[in-house]
């Protein structure tokens, strides 16, 4: 609510109000440096807000003593590059956060990664290290890395845009599938066609602010907004 952010003296998000609801998806796009990246670090206290504040259910995230650790964790976030770690095994990637974070026992974060990896169909890759994988079966397992720490929430930002062509279909195909499952999210795309069909609701950024949201049928066949008429007749 009311979120601001400037790096120095360059105000890059100027007075962003939004909520996304519980087992909403919502598509957030516009053009380069418009700001897409920094709301999503912002939600994920990545990035501080000058000012505004951004709630989790009944939490305050930007409270002075709010718990930090324990908001992010409740936040699953997906990048452009996916930074597993090479030496390990695409299981141990995943069981990593849960024994080292979450404390959890090293059978239970065993049967826990098999589950989301299955999940982003890729059991049987579990005892393969990353560099064995394509871009798109690393970037799976990168999601799976984030629901197997159960978030209330999952973040994406432009989760496909470093893939092959041929290989994105089968990310948003994860993706598609954990928004028609319920989970909450918030993606950063410029996959037109996913936030289309796959969106409850579609933001339009341009310059920091939100400039439109609506409906996918709206944004994309009503589009009213002189720079979202211009930014979809670059990108369709
Ligand atoms: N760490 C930083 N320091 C200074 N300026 C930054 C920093 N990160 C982003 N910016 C500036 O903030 C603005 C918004 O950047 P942001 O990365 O949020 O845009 P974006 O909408 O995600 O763009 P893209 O589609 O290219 O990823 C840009 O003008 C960018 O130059
Ligand atoms: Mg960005």
């Amino acid at each position: 609510m009311g979120l601001s952010k400037s790096y120095g003296a360059t105000p890059v998000l100027h007075d962003i109000s939004l909520d996304v609801q519980r087992a909403e998806t919502l598509c957030l796009i516009g053009p380069s440096g418009s700001g897409k990246s920094t709301l999503l670090k912002c939600l994920n206290l990545l990035e501080t807000p000058n000012s505004g504040e951004i709630w989790l259910g009944e939490t305050c995230l930007t409270a002075p003593h709010a718990d930090v650790d324990a908001a992010r964790s409740r936040i699953g976030m997906v990048f452009q590059h996916f930074n597993l770690f090479p030496h390990m095994s695409v299981e141990r990637n995943v069981t990593l956060a849960l024994t080292s974070v979450k404390g959890m026992g090293r059978e239970q974060a065993r049967a826990l990664a098999r589950r989301h990896l299955d999940e982003v169909g890729l059991a049987a890759f579990v005892d393969q290290r990353p560099s064995r994988l394509s871009g798109g079966q690393q970037q799976r397992v990168a999601i799976a890395r984030a629901l197997a720490m159960e978030p209330e929430v999952m973040l994406f930002d432009e989760a496909t845009s470093a893939l092959d062509p041929e290989l994105v279909k089968d990310v948003l195909a994860v993706m598609r599938d954990l928004a028609s499952g319920g989970m909450t999210m918030a993606v950063v795309t410029h996959e037109m066609g996913f936030a289309r069909e796959a969106a409850d609701r579609v933001a339009f950024m341009c310059d920091g602010r939100i400039a439109e949201i609506d409906t996918p049928d709206r944004i994309f066949e009503r589009a009213d907004h002189p720079r979202l008429r211009q930014f979809l007749s670059q990108v369709l």
